[in-house]
C-alpha cells in the first residue's frame, strides 16, 4: 500500500534507512502516518456510536482507555461493559493499521490502573504483505448493515471461519441458521429491546443520542444517524417528535408507553433479525476484568472477516444489555417487577444458542446478504482537539479584531482544513488562512513546482521542484510555527479519500480538472465528503474569472457535484466535466476562444492566471470563517474580474461579443458531437477533444 503518510513510505516498504534503521525505529511515526492510524482506530464501533474510549499516543505506544463522560446505558451496564467491549475495538484496529504499514503491534491489557489497553508499534521483519492490506481495506469498509437481509444461507465454510477466528482468540460464537429458534431469538431480542425503551433513562439516553436529520449528523458526529437505518427523511421527522421522552413520559398513563416500545421493539429488532439466515451469539466460559475488552478486539476481528467474506453484519444487543449488570442487581431505577424477565431473556437467549447457562454472553448479532446498502459513513468526532492558544497566536491575529470576534478567532484556529490539490487555486488559500488565524491543515498534493507554474501560483524560483504541499507547509510554519500542518504527498487517492476527509472539517478542493487523473480524484474527493457529510468549497479557474461553489454535503440532500456527473462512467474528459458543471453563461471570454480552438482540435492550454487563482484563496478564506463561525455559505460565487475593472461602455460591448461567441461555440460543439456519434454509428473512432496541462 502506497501511502500520503511520510515516512510511511518507508514502514510500507520496511527497508532499512540510511543508517540501517527500521523505519519507525528512531523517531516514532510521521505525525501523518500517527494521524492516519488514529483515523482507523476510531472507525472502530461503539454503542449507540457515543465513541467512549480516548487515545493517548507516546512515540509508538498508544494508550487506548474508557472516555468515562462518554459511557452510554450507565443503569443497565454499570460496570461499562461495553465502553471496554468499544476499547477492545479500537485495540483491533489499530492492529490491523499498524500492520498495513509494516508494524507488528504487541497489546497488553490493562497495563496500569484506569488503561485498558496499550499497543506498542515495533517495525515489521518482513513488509505487509496482501493480506494486510486486504485487511485495512475490510476495516475502512466495515459498518453495520440495518436493512433487511436476504434469506439465501451463509456458507458453511465462512460460518467455520468465523467459529475459529473466535476459539483462537479465546471465545465461543454459536450460529442459529434454523428458522423456528431464529423467530424464538428475534422474539427474545424484542423484548428486551421495548423494556430498554420503557426504561426512562434509558430512553431519554437514546434519544439523545439519535441524529433525526443529516445537519444534526453532521454537526455533532457521533450517535446514531438515523439514515443508517434506512429512515425516511419525512418518518424521522415523526420519530423526532414520538420519541421524545416528554412525549413518552405523557403516554405512560395513558397506557400508550408500552404499545409505542413494542412497536418499534418489532420494527428496529424482530423484523430484522428474523429476515435473517443466521444469528450469532458471542460468548466466554467465565468473567474475568479483562473479559470484554478481549472480547471487543475478537468481535472487531470477525467483523472485518464478515466483511472480508462480502457479508453484512448488524448488532441487536438489547437482550445483553438489559442483563448487563449480571451477577449484580440491576440499579434501582429498573423496576423490581422486571428484573425476573431479566433474568429470563439471559436464560432464554444462552438457551437457544444451546450455550451454557452459566455462558457470559456478550455479542448478538445476524448474519446475512443485505437487501440495501448504507449510503453514508456512520460518522466520527475528531480524534484530537486543537492545542490550547498560544501568545503568538494571540499577537498575531491582534488585528483581526474587531472585525472577527474573539469567539470567532477560537472558532476558525479550532477548524482543521483539507486542502486538496495545492496547485493554482488550492495554493492561494494556506497563506491567507493562517494569517487569518487557521491552524490546523491537511495539504495534499502529488505534483511537484515547475516553472510555468510562477504565472499564478504560490512559489518562487527556489522552490522548483519541491512538492506543492510541503513547500505550502513551510510557508506557513514561517508565519505560524505552532501550525499543525500536515502533508500528503500522494494527492487524493483511493486509498487515503476516507482518512483525508474523515479527519477534516472543511475541504478546499483545488484539484485539477485538466487530467483524468484529477477528474477521478476529484469525484473521489465529493463522493467521500458526502458519505461523511462535509462542506467542500470548490474553485475554478476560467481565464480572468473564478467560480466558486460551496458543496454543502451536511444538509442530507445535496448530491455529489450537485448531481450532474450522477451516471457518467470513470475517464469523463475535462471539456464533458466542465461541461456539466459549469453553467454556459458563467463562461468568459478567453475561455470560449480557448474552448473553441480546443473543438477544432488546434493546440493550446487553458489560460490561468494569477489574479483569478488568488480570488481563491481571498473567497475560501472567508468562506472558511463563516463556515466556523456557524454562518451559512453561498452555493455559488462568480468573480469576473475583468468585468470588475472595465468601464461600463465596454463592458456592455464585451458582454455582447460573449454571447455571439458563446452561441458559435455551443454550436460547434453540438456538431461535433453528432459527428461523433455518427462515427460511432459507423464503427469508426473518433479522438475526443481533451483540455490539456494546467494545474
Ligand atoms: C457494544 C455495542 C453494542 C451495539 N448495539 C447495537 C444495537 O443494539 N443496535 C444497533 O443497531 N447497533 C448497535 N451497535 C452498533 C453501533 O451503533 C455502531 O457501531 C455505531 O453506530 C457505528 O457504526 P458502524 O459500526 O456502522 O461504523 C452496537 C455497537 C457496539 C460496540
Amino acid at each position: 500500500m502506497n501511502s500520503g503518510a511520510r515516512a510511511s513510505e518507508g514502514a510500507t516498504e520496511a527497508l532499512p534507512g540510511p543508517d540501517g534503521e527500521l523505519p519507525g525505529e528512531s523517531a516514532g511515526l510521521t505525525p501523518e502516518l500517527r494521524d492516519r492510524l488514529l483515523y482507523y482506530a476510531w472507525r472502530a464501533p461503539s454503542p449507540h456510536n457515543a465513541q467512549g474510549w480516548c487515545i493517548k499516543v507516546d512515540g509508538l505506544r498508544f494508550r487506548v482507555s474508557r472516555d468515562p463522560a462518554r459511557q452510554v446505558l450507565g443503569e443497565f451496564d454499570p460496570g461499562s461493559r461495553e465502553g471496554d467491549l468499544a476499547c477492545g475495538a479500537v485495540v483491533t484496529n489499530l492492529c490491523v493499521g499498524a500492520r498495513a504499514f509494516g508494524f507488528d503491534a504487541e497489546v497488553r491489557w490493562r497495563p496500569v490502573g484506569g488503561v485498558a489497553a496499550e499497543v506498542t508499534l515495533l517495525p515489521a521483519p518482513a513488509p505487509p504483505d496482501e493480506a494486510a492490506t486486504r485487511r485495512l481495506r475490510a476495516l475502512r469498509r466495515r459498518a453495520m448493515n440495518r436493512s433487511p437481509y436476504r434469506s439465501e444461507a451463509v456458507a458453511g465454510s465462512v460460518i467455520d471461519e468465523l467459529q475459529a477466528t473466535a476459539g483462537r482468540l479465546g471465545f465461543t460464537l454459536s450460529v442459529l441458521t434454523d428458522r423456528a429458534v431464529i423467530d424464538q431469538a428475534a422474539a427474545i431480542a424484542a423484548r428486551a429491546s421495548a423494556m430498554k425503551l420503557m426504561h426512562g433513562p434509558t430512553a431519554a439516553e437514546l434519544y439523545s443520542l439519535t441524529r433525526f436529520t443529516g445537519r444534526d449528523a453532521a454537526q455533532h458526529r457521533d450517535g446514531l444517524d438515523l439514515e443508517l437505518f434506512f429512515t425516511p427523511a419525512v418518518a424521522a421527522r415523526i420519530a423526532a417528535v414520538a420519541m421524545h421522552p416528554r412525549v413518552l413520559a405523557g403516554l405512560a398513563p395513558l397506557g400508550m408507553a408500552r404499545g409505542m416500545a413494542e412497536m418499534i421493539a418489532r420494527d428496529a429488532d424482530q423484523a430484522p433479525l428474523r429476515s435473517a439466515p443466521a444469528l450469532c451469539l458471542l460468548h466466554a466460559s467465565s468473567l474475568e476484568d479483562e473479559t470484554f475488552l478481549r472480547a471487543g478486539a475478537c468481535f472487531e476481528e470477525i467483523a472485518l472477516d464478515v466483511t472480508e467474506a462480502g457479508l453484512a453484519m448488524a448488532l441487536h444487543s438489547a437482550p445483553i444489555e438489559v442483563g448487563l449488570s449480571h451477577p449484580g442487581a440491576p440499579h434501582p431505577s429498573v423496576p423490581g417487577d422486571w428484573h425476573a424477565s431479566i433474568a429470563e431473556v439471559r436464560r432464554e437467549l444462552l438457551a437457544a444458542f444451546g450455550a451454557a447457562p452459566q455462558a457470559v454472553p456478550i455479542a448478538f448479532f445476524r448474519l446475512g446478504s443485505p437487501t440495501r446498502e448504507p449510503e453514508r459513513r456512520s460518522l466520527r468526532r475528531r480524534p484530537d482537539e486543537p492545542r490550547p492558544e498560544t501568545a503568538h497566536y494571540r499577537e498575531m491575529t491582534r488585528r483581526n479584531q474587531p472585525s472577527l470576534s474573539r469567539n470567532e478567532q477560537g472558532a476558525l484556529r479550532a477548524v482543521r482544513i483539507l486542502v486538496a490539490g495545492c496547485g493554482s487555486i488550492g495554493g492561494a488559500t494556506v497563506v491567507p488562512l493562517v494569517r487569518l488565524g487557521a491552524e490546523r491543515f491537511v495539504l495534499c498534493e502529488p505534483g511537484d513546482y515547475e516553472l510555468n507554474n510562477l504565472n499564478r501560483q504560490a512559489a518562487d524560483m527556489g522552490d522548483i521542484g519541491r512538492n506543492k504541499a510541503e513547500v505550502q507547509a513551510d510557508r506557513a510554519r514561517a508565519i505560524n510555527p505552532q501550525a499543525e500542518m500536515l502533508v500528503e504527498p500522494d494527492g487524493v487517492t483511493e486509498d487515503n479519500v476516507d482518512w483525508l476527509v474523515g479527519t477534516t472539517d472543511v475541504v478546499l478542493d483545488g484539484v485539477d480538472v485538466t487530467e483524468p487523473a484529477g477528474i477521478t480524484a476529484k469525484r473521489a474527493l465529493h463522493d467521500e465528503a458526502w458519505r461523511q457529510r462535509r462542506l467542500v468549497i470548490s474553485g475554478l479557474d476560467l481565464g480572468g474569472t473564478q467560480l466558486v461553489y460551496a458543496f454543502d454535503y451536511r444538509d442530507g440532500r445535496t448530491r455529489p457535484l450537485n448531481g450532474r456527473l450522477d451516471g457518467v462512467p470513470p475517464g469523463t474528459g475535462a471539456l464533458e466535466f466542465l461541461s456539466r458543471l459549469v453553467d454556459p453563461l458563467d463562461v468568459p471570454r478567453e475561455l470560449l476562444t480557448y474552448t473553441e480552438a480546443m473543438i477544432r482540435g488546434e493546440a493550446g492550454s487553458a489560460p490561468q492566471l494569477a489574479p483569478t487563482a488568488d480570488q481563491f484563496g481571498v473567497l475560501a478564506a472567508w468562506m472558511v470563517l463563516d463556515f466556523a463561525a456557524g454562518r451559512p455559505v453561498r452555493r455559488r460565487v462568480k468573480v469576473a474580474i475583468p468585468d470588475l475593472v472595465m468601464p461600463r461602455g465596454r463592458r456592455l460591448a464585451n458582454e455582447t461579443a460573449r454571447m455571439a461567441q458563446l452561441a458559435r461555440v455551443k454550436f460547434l460543439l453540438e456538431s461535433t458531437r453528432r459527428r461523433a456519434r455518427a462515427q460511432a454509428q459507423a464503427g469508426t473512432e473518433t479522438p475526443r477533444p481533451s483540455a490539456r496541462d494546467g494545474s
